[in-house]
């Protein structure tokens, strides 16, 4: 497949041009090879290379958003805070799943062609956006909200520090898709519930506040729930917020059968 060249090296970003100039930085010149899609031109994908004069200091959506409003604004992309909050950046970046606002161009090898791709087993809609929808889905099935009976307490639920601890981790999901997206079975069989749904039951699952956890984790019990996980650790690994996914799989999965939580 032919790889069309564009080369905008002429016209460095004037913030970092300046700085250059100043001395603060050196700035470097990068391919981004994107992997481009737009059903509505051409049925197949290709890659496109963008070379661009950047800080290597500056990160990976820096350098996406410079293709974008420098040489080609149709590159479609999601982004909004590009501080790691929002999660809506996930891509594959040299063949690895993360988010493009937490990479720096220095840390993906920038003397090579930098590879950007959508993340795999979702939908291309076009370019690096893909259907969310089946992810959200198997997200609201586990039921992501506090479940309680009786009547709301007339002052807060009190929990002990060692209580919080044990679904601290889990709390901390931006709902990236990075973790689903890098899992094989996922990859194999969308109906998998995937990494990221099973670790926000488990957030409630452990929450000592929570009375839906047996709920939950019928579930999850499902064919295509926590049992399909083949412990991998491809979800621990691209988890862009350090949580400890495959733990958080493993602690369901020991819950369903000693029902203890
Ligand atoms: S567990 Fe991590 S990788 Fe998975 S959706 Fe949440 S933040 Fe993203
Ligand atoms: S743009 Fe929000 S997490 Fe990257």
């Amino acid at each position: 497949m032919s790889t069309p060249t564009i080369d905008d090296t002429a016209t460095p970003h004037s913030a970092a041009l300046d700085a250059a100039e100043s001395g603060a930085v050196e700035l470097v010149t990068i391919t981004l090879r994107i992997r481009r899609f737009n059903p509505e031109e051409h049925p197949d994908a290709v890659w496109v290379d963008y070379q661009l004069t950047v800080d290597p200091k500056e990160r990976v959506l820096d350098a996406i958003n410079k293709v974008k409003w420098e040489q080609d604004g149709t590159l479609t992309y999601r982004r909004s805070c590009a501080h790691g909050v929002c999660g809506s950046d996930a891509m594959r970046i040299n063949g690895k799943n993360r988010l493009a606002c937490k990479t720096l161009i220095k840390d993906v090898n920038p003397e090579k062609p930098i590879t950007i791709e959508p993340i795999k087993g979702l939908t291309v809609l076009k370019d690096l956006v893909v259907d969310m929808d089946p992810f959200f889905q198997a997200y609201r099935d586990v039921m992501p909200f506090l479940i309680t009976t009786g009547n709301a307490p007339t002052r807060e639920r009190i929990q002990s520090e060692e209580d919080v601890k044990r679904f601290e981790d889990t709390t901390k999901c931006i709902l990236c898709a990075a973790c689903t997206t890098s899992c094989p079975v996922f990859w194999n069989d969308g109906q998998y519930f995937g990494p990221a749904a099973i670790v926000n039951a488990h957030r409630f699952i452990f929450d000592s506040r929570d009375e839906g956890a047996e709920q939950r984790l019928e579930i999850l019990n499902d064919r295509e729930g926590v049992w399909r996980c083949r412990t991998t650790f491809n979800c621990t690994d691209a988890c862009p917020r350090g949580i400890e996914v495959t733990k958080a799989i493993q602690e369901v999965k020991r819950a369903l059968v000693t029902r203890r939580y």
